[in-house]
């Protein structure tokens, strides 16, 4: 059967290379992005068949829900092979969702939890299904601000982003004890240094400029996509669930990703904010 691949951020940098990787393997892809101009002009430059788009600005929570219930309304019959959570941002100020929530962690994280599981009935038709979440080197920096989330004291772009990234690993591992591995996979995923333009599009002064220069140290986007392809694909890899990967393989990620208390508690506080937003019952904070 033909494998069906769903790739958010697919419109740049990493995601949009993970993209034309699974197409050159002969999948089926379902691209998410945000801009529908930058989504179609993808697709015409593309032109593959096998390459569809959805929409979604993955920082709110209820696009996501429409997304994951579009999702089931297409595939909820024959289920899909891998969910490729590639989406990410950074930011030099701090914002706020519609929803109330910091918009770093609102996008890598809370879309991630919330769309894996909405999506988990889709993955659990296929064998060997497979769950990557891009996470980064940051998260070893990073720690869980469990009573200021979206950090409306002492924010900065890289205590939000390692925050993100280290709740990434955590709900990697959280969701390898929580689903058996036989059914469905996780897998968290260190691209490296990577030369895209991720940080000029939401940061400003010395950031941005550090950007510019350090980008330029970094691998294309096709070398981690193409490892990526292949932890998604290889048969050698179905059922290695929670694992870290870098270049390809699994390495050691911070000890305290391992903290099964810490996991218990970002997923009920992830299930907790979505619970919110979807009633209505957040009060945005003034940021
Ligand atoms: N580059 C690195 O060195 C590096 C290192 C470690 C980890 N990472 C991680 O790798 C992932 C991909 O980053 P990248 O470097 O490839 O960056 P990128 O080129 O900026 O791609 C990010 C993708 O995410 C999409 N996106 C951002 N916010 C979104 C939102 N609210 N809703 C929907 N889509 C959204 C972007 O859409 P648009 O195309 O519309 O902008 C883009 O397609 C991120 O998770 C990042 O944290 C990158």
């Amino acid at each position: 059967m033909e494998r069906l691949i769903v790739v958010t951020g697919a419109t740049d940098g990493i995601g949009l290379a993970c993209v034309k990787g699974f197409l050159a393997e002969g999948c089926r892809v379902v691209g998410i992005a945000r801009n529908p101009a930058k989504a179609e002009k993808i697709a015409s430059e593309i032109k593959n068949d096998r390459l569809s788009f959805l929409l979604c600005d993955l920082s709110s929570v209820r696009a996501v829900r429409e997304l994951g219930l579009e999702l089931n309304r297409l595939y909820g019959k024959d289920g899909i092979d891998a969910l490729v959570h590639v989406a990410g941002a950074v930011a030099t100020h701090r914002e706020l969702t519609a929803d109330g929530v910091e918009r770093t962690f609102a996008v890598n994280h809370l879309a991630v939890h919330h769309l894996t599981e909405l999506c988990l009935p889709l993955l659990k038709k296929r064998p060997g299904s497979r769950v990557l979440v891009v996470s980064s080197r940051a998260h070893k920096v990073g720690f869980v601000h469990f009573r200021d989330v979206s950090l409306k004291h002492g924010y900065w772009l890289l205590t939000a982003y390692a925050q993100s990234k280290l709740m990434n690993v955590l709900y990697v591992r959280d969701m390898s004890r929580r689903i058996d591995p036989g059914l469905v996979s996780f897998y968290a995923i260190d691209p490296g240094l990577v030369d895209t333009g991720i940080v000029a599009k939401t940061t400003s002064g010395l950031e941005r400029w550090i950007w510019s220069w350090r980008r330029k140290a970094g691998d294309p986007a096709g070398v981690p996509a193409g490892h990526m392809v292949n932890i998604a694909l290889q048969s050698a890899h179905a059922g290695v669930s929670g694992k870290y990967w870098r270049n390809g393989e699994t390495v050691r990620p911070a000890s305290r990703s391992g903290a099964v208390k810490t996991m218990n508690r970002l997923h009920a506080l992830c299930d907790g904010l979505i619970a919110r937003a979807l009633a209505g019952s957040d009060r945005p904070e003034k940021p």
